[in-house]
């Protein structure tokens, strides 16, 4: 009698848990899917990192301080944080910030294969 029981608590236990883990597993896809925008996912990496150079009033270079100035030079952006620390015009400068890592270079270039949506 008591075997029973445990059985028909097991069955529908071992259905729960089979529909949480493929919903677990959709979820990870729509998070490789998922849409960048330059408010929520670029503008906190260029704050952290590229400030004060690149922002006004303080910074004297190529400003990266809105969504226009970015959108127009996420190829330079791209390719300067892209480029080996040794090289002098990796960005941002060693030794002033640390660099970007792998996951942040790889959001900004799907972001521009996304066409930059703000
Ligand atoms: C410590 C100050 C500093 C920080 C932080 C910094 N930069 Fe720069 N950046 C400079 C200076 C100085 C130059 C001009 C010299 C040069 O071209 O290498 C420059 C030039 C650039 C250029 C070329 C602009 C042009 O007119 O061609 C790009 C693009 C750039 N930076 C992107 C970035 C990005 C993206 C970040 C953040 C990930 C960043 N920089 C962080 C100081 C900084």
């Amino acid at each position: 009698m008591k075997k029973i029981h445990l059985i028909a608590l097991i069955i529908p236990l071992s259905i729960l848990m089979v529909n949480c883990s493929s919903a677990r597993k959709d979820k990870s896809k729509y998070v490789e899917a998922k849409k960048l925008s330059y408010e929520t996912d670029v503008k906190p990496i260029i704050a952290t990192s590229c400030t004060p150079c690149h922002m006004p009033p303080q910074g004297r270079k190529e400003p990266l301080e809105n969504y226009i100035h970015v959108k127009e030079n996420i190829a330079s952006i791209i390719s300067r944080v892209k480029l080996p620390q040794e090289d002098r015009k990796f960005m941002p400068p060693v030794n002033k910030k640390p660099a970007l890592t792998d996951a942040q270079v790889a959001l900004l270039v799907q972001w521009q294969q996304q066409n930059m949506p703000q």
